[in-house]
């Protein structure tokens, strides 16, 4: 036994989400998405990219589990896509894309691994954005009637529920910095958005544990750490201030039942939606939470972002830091009570090569992945809960706005003739699941 041995019941996966692999956007019924619209409009994305055939996962989920069954994952984290089962948003459900994941999660099941499922990561049904979207309050309430639906056709195999992921960037990203779908750049839009995303997942929660009481609940967050660039009480502060007003936005109101003085100064004017009640519903008690963590932000003195010359950045420009994922889970277990963690996302994009023998020679995210899980167990030492971690990604995918120029995938995707390989780091990650021990 060394430090870095994890517990016996530790849960090892990957992640995926439906937009950024499935494809088949249009076909068997399944209804657009408000990333369809975004990646079919020109200049959203780089190249011009879109998620149409993205990684054929659609049509090749068998060989993708039977490469998860390589790894040897004891669990697969992959979301579904909303627009595929009800392609107008409320109402008539498509049966094929019902069936889909049916199949999908059988064949999950066959390979031993535990399916965790997530029901919104990003792909709107562009019908529902045409009637506002999240803005909408209706949303909400359909979003209750997909859950239900879902649970209850795959919760007899599926234990764990994810409402949301990332709620922060469906809010801001999507609407506020105008990057993500559906493009809008309106701090009013984007208030009103996050507040009925968390009412959403409020009322998810209810229907997954009315369809089924035995089932678990959780929301995954993404969260980056704000750090000083000295110890200096200027920078200290500056930091601090800045973590506030970003980063407790959806923590506050999910784990406490109410927004932060910080970020309610900004939010209160646009919550022109608010409910008596709503706090209550957001804030009911889940059974796990995910945390996606990828870097932190370090600022200066004057609240600028800067740069660490001696850090390493990936290809997204992240820097590479993994202490600050202990630093930020042993203070996130001091200033809320939470639930057990998963570490929902956790990975790096960096350019990779395929060499004349035909690997992915990757040392740089074989790397990132070694110290975020040595920063893992450090912190589960500290006391945090940490139930399991997933890697992002299994496969090279769609990267959003990025579209197939930033690779995170444990699996190399040749996009050409869909080939998969695994890289070093996947190969890597495999022998850290057999030994459940990352080695020294
Ligand atoms: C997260 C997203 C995920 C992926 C990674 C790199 O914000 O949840 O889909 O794009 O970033």
């Amino acid at each position: 036994m060394t430090t870095y041995t994890f517990p016996h019941n530790f849960i090892w996966g990957a992640a995926t989400a439906s937009y950024q692999i499935e494809g088949a956007w249009n076909e068997d019924g399944k209804g657009e998405s408000i990333w369809d619209r975004f990646s079919h409009t020109s200049n959203k994305v780089t190249g011009g990219h879109t998620g149409d055939t993205a990684c054929d996962h659609y049509h090749r989920y068998e060989e993708d589990i039977e490469l998860m069954h390589r790894l040897g994952l004891k669990a697969y984290r992959f979301s579904t896509s909303w627009p595929r089962i009800i392609p107008s948003g409320r109402g008539k459900v498509n049966l094929k894309g019902l069936d889909f994941y049916d199949r999908l999660v059988d064949a999950i099941c066959a390979a031993n691994l535990d399916p965790f499922l997530t029901l919104y990561h990003w792909d709107l049904p562009q019908a529902l954005q045409d009637q506002g979207g999240w803005e909408n309050r209706d949303t909400a309430y359909a979003f209750a009637d997909y859950a239900a639906l879902m649970v209850k056709r795959l919760g007899d195999r599926v234990k764990n529920w994810s409402t949301f992921n990332e709620p922060a960037v469906v809010a801001f990203v999507g609407n506020l910095y105008g990057e993500h779908a559906p493009g809008f750049k309106d701090e009013g839009i984007a208030y009103r958005v996050a507040h009925n995303v968390m009412v959403a997942h409020g009322l998810g929660v209810q229907a997954i544990r009315n369809a089924n009481s035995s089932l678990k609940a959780g929301i995954v967050l993404n969260l980056w750490p704000f750090e000083p660039e000295t110890n200096t009480p200027e920078d200290l502060s500056a930091a601090e201030n800045i973590w506030k007003a970003n980063e407790t936005h959806f923590l506050e109101p999910i784990f406490k039942g109410h927004y932060s003085p910080e970020s309610y100064e900004i939010a209160e004017k646009h919550l022109t939606t608010f409910k008596d009640g709503d706090m209550a519903l957001i804030s009911q008690e889940l059974d796990f939470w995910g945390l996606n963590f990828y870097s932190r932000h370090v600022i200066s003195g004057e609240g600028e972002f800067v740069k660490v010359p001696a850090s390493e950045y990936t290809e997204m420009d992240w820097e590479v830091c993994a202490p600050s994922l202990r630093r930020l889970l042993v203070r996130l277990y001091q200033d809320y009570k939470l639930p057990p963690l998963y570490i929902t996302e956790n990975g790096s994009a960096f350019q990779d090569e395929v060499s004349a023998d035909g690997k992915i020679h990757d040392p740089r995210r074989l790397d990132y992945l070694k110290q975020h899980l040595i920063q893992t167990r450090l912190s589960m030492l500290d006391g945090v809960d940490v139930r399991g971690y997933f890697a992002w990604s299994l496969l090279d995918n769609f990267e959003w706005a990025h579209g197939y120029t930033k690779r995170f995938g444990l699996v190399h995707v040749d996009y050409t003739t869909q080939k998969r390989t695994i890289k070093d780091s996947g190969e890597w990650y495999a022998q850290v699941i057999r030994k459940n021990e990352v080695p020294e």
